[in-house]
Parts: C-alpha cells; sequence; structure tokens
C-alpha cells in the first residue's frame, strides 16, 4: 500500500525531471514536440479554457477572405477550424517544422476536402513568410520550443499587415511554458503593440498587434 502511495508524487518528479531537461535542451537546439506525441497536443487540454482550439478562434474575429498563419501548426488542431472560417476566398498558411505534423494535418484537411490551405516545411527564422501577408496569426505552446526566438518574432512582426492580430498562447502544462512578461517583452522589442490578454498567468492567451503605420 505504501508503495502504491509513493507512485503519483513520483511520476510527477519524474515529469518534472523530463520537462527540465527537455526545456533546457530547446535552449540550445531546436527539440520540437516529437511527433509520436502528437495526440498529447489533439486532446485540446480540457483543463486550461485559453489553449481550446475553439476558445482561441473564438477570439481572433476571422473572418472569410481573410489570410492567416498558424505557425507551429503541428497535428493542424487549429487549421482546420481556422481554414473552415476564413473560407473558400481565404487561406490558412500551416507552417511547422516536421514534416510527420504537416502530414497529420494534410490528412485532416483531405478528409473534410478543404483545400484553402498551403502547407509550408520550414523552421522559425528561415524567412519562408514574406511580407505583410497576413491579417492573423496564432503561435501556441510553439515560441518556447524555437532556440532564436527573437529572430522568430521579428519574421512574424514582418508577416503580419499592418493592423493585423498575432494569438499567442501558453500553458503551464507545457515543458517549453513561456511567461507573459516574457513573451510580451520580445513582442515589443520587434514592434508589436500588446493589444488584448484573457486567462491568467499560468494559461494564457495574448493578443499582439502590428500597427497600421508600421
Ligand atoms: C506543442 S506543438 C503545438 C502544435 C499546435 N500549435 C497546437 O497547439 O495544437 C509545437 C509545434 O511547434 C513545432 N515547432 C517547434 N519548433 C519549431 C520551429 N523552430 N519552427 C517551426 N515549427 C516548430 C513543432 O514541430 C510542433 O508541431
Amino acid at each position: 500500500m505504501k508503495t502504491v502511495l509513493w507512485i503519483f508524487p513520483g511520476l510527477i518528479v519524474v515529469f518534472a525531471l523530463i520537462s527540465f531537461v527537455w526545456r533546457m535542451t530547446s535552449l540550445r537546439r531546436s527539440l520540437p514536440c516529437p511527433v509520436w506525441l502528437r495526440w498529447l497536443v489533439e486532446l485540446d487540454n480540457p483543463f486550461t479554457e485559453t489553449n481550446r482550439a475553439d476558445f482561441i478562434i473564438k477570439h481572433l474575429d476571422l473572418q472569410p477572405g481573410m489570410k492567416a498563419l498558424d505557425f507551429g501548426c503541428g497535428p493542424g488542431r487549429l487549421t482546420i477550424p481556422m481554414a473552415e472560417k476564413v473560407g473558400d476566398q481565404g487561406q490558412v498558411t500551416a507552417v511547422d517544422i516536421q514534416p510527420g505534423m504537416l502530414k497529420r494535418t494534410q490528412e485532416k484537411a483531405q478528409a473534410i476536402n478543404r483545400d484553402n490551405i498551403q502547407f509550408v516545411q520550414a523552421a522559425a527564422g528561415e524567412d519562408k513568410l514574406g511580407t505583410d501577408q497576413f491579417d492573423r496569426a496564432v503561435l501556441v505552446t510553439v515560441l518556447g520550443e524555437i532556440p532564436d526566438q527573437s529572430s522568430a518574432m521579428k519574421e512574424l512582426f514582418n508577416a503580419m499587415k499592418p493592423g493585423g492580430l498575432l494569438s499567442v498562447t501558453e500553458v503551464i502544462f507545457d515543458p517549453h511554458f513561456q511567461s507573459q512578461e516574457s513573451v510580451l517583452k520580445l513582442a515589443q522589442e520587434v514592434g508589436f503593440k500588446n493589444k488584448d490578454f484573457f486567462g491568467n498567468r499560468l494559461a494564457y492567451t495574448l493578443h499582439l498587434e502590428k500597427p497600421s503605420f508600421a
């Protein structure tokens, strides 16, 4: 019985250790969430509202015809509903460093005959996004996996249309969690303005705007 009582705290310690090592290693080199763990991403976390696809998309104010970006799209948890919102006149660009994640998103799109999604395999900082392209962008539990976050934020700033909105979501359960303060600092350094905040310190969605005059 005593042994059983130790199992739960033991698992928490193991999880915390793995998270710590993973997080530290990510500071030096790209160590993205592995494709075999995509089922965990697809769970659409029931514990934190701000990380749920429907919550993020509801607050994005996506309109038919818009061009939107899902950066670090993973298995397409947000890409597919975003593509439905912008409709056939609009387009979603789904970017991920891992072909396996893009393949999963592509399969989902094919299953519902959605052909308004452009798939781009790229790492943050490769400058494949272009300039003044997107009305909306999402960066959901991705930033902490990117080694050079400043370059990534600059790339995103350039890629947004003036007046465009970047939505950043972070959740404490993610080993790569980034605080609101550090995200804001990065974003403001490249020119984004703080627009809105939903949630709390441990699970939040932050809206950043590229000024219309930029
Ligand atoms: C935790 S998953 C989140 C997926 C998705 N945003 C979601 O919330 O459902 C992080 C994703 O970011 C991608 N990623 C990590 N580092 C990246 C980088 N440097 N450039 C582009 N994508 C990256 C990973 O491959 C992975 O699919």
